[in-house]
């Protein structure tokens, strides 16, 4: 079992990838942090909560909400024709009676981290904000997490915001120089693979006929909020009825390592130049001895298995179901 704290700024992709993570038998999700970016970090807890609701995971899921800006001080915030108004594709889920928790998400982060002993993997799918916050006040939090899987970058691809930035790590470009450069046990995934990972129109159809009774209210919210993102795919890049697999990959391969192929460097992050802002830099050097503060970055995955693998912990993979429903 793997006990792990989601830090989101919770969109239609962070949202399988929180719906994934609560209902996958191999994670015990220790908690959500939010951040501003697909919209603020009130609004993406908000749709935490709801999520967490959804999930009936069976066991209680704390909230707590962070940065809505960048350490500079920025806010940005995703077009809504990327992830709708409220963040999750204009879905009404429903209400719930929870309440995020009376404490930052920075001080959540360091008191998980101690209460776990080590054992506290984190995933990022937003901003570096809250994890840099966290870093700022505890020097020693890269000691004390087992691991840290952050969605964001491109290393050998062009990026989504500028022909060099991500928009994750442009979006507080400081904030992840100083994640890269802590010595956290990290492994970034990002365009390189996410742009080559899709989910289409067959993989939902999929899910609804074969979804678990008690999963039929996710699989209804994914093939609602799948719709809008889809859309979005199809007016900005051509893509019919699919989209590419972003912050889902990321847990995936937190899960699962062996997903991936991954290239070990020493990388920062640039902050400094407007134009090149949230652009990886490496440092190519011979380094004669391992050490953390190489950080992993993914460059291939097998795609094709992590999205079955995205979609079967919502489905009843019994064998003898098909021949079940035709009789
Ligand atoms: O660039 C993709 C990332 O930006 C994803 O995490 C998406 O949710 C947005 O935050
Ligand atoms: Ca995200």
């Amino acid at each position: 079992m793997k006990h792990i704290l989601i830090d989101a700024d919770t969109g239609i992709d962070d949202s399988l990838a929180i719906l994934y993570a609560l209902r996958s038998p191999n994670f015990y999700v220790e908690g959500i942090t939010t951040c501003f970016g697909n919209n603020c970090a009130e609004q993406s807890a908000d749709n935490c909560l709801r999520l967490i609701q959804l999930a009936k995971c069976g066991y209680d899921v704390p909230v707590a909400v962070g940065a809505n800006e960048s350490l500079d001080g920025v806010f940005g915030s995703a077009p809504a024709y990327i992830h709708g108004d409220n963040g999750i594709g204009n879905v009404e889920l429903p209400e719930t009676t929870q309440e995020p928790i009376n404490e930052t998400a920075c001080d959540f982060i360091i008191r998980k981290a101690q209460e776990l002993k080590g054992e506290l993997i984190i995933i990022t799918t937003g901003r570096m904000t809250n994890l840099a916050m966290a870093l700022e006040k505890d020097a020693s939090l890269p000691k004390k997490v087992k691991k840290v899987v952050a969605m964001g970058g491109c290393y050998k691809v062009p990026g989504n915001v500028s022909p060099y930035a991500e928009a994750n790590i442009h979006g507080d470009a400081r904030a992840a120089d100083m994640v890269f450069k802590a010595g956290f046990n990290l492994t970034v995934v990002g365009l390189d693979v996410t742009m080559k990972t899709f989910i289409t129109q067959a993989d939902v159809d999929n899910l609804c006929e074969y979804c678990l009774e008690e999963c039929r209210p996710i699989a209804e919210y994914i093939k609602k909020a799948l719709r809008f993102y889809f859309e979005f795919h199809r007016v900005t890049m051509g893509m019919a009825h699919a989209s590419v697999v972003h912050d889902p990959l990321a847990m995936l391969i937190a899960e699962d390592p062996s997903l991936g192929v991954y290239e070990m460097v020493r990388a920062g992050v640039e902050y400094q130049s407007e134009r090149f802002s949230g652009m990886i830099t490496t440092d190519d050097g011979f380094v004669p001895v391992l050490d953390r503060e190489e950080i992993a970055i993914c460059i291939q995955v097998d795609s094709v298995k992590a999205v079955r693998r995205l979609f079967s912990v919502f489905q009843n993979m019994e064998p003898g179901r098909y021949n079940k429903k035709k009789n």
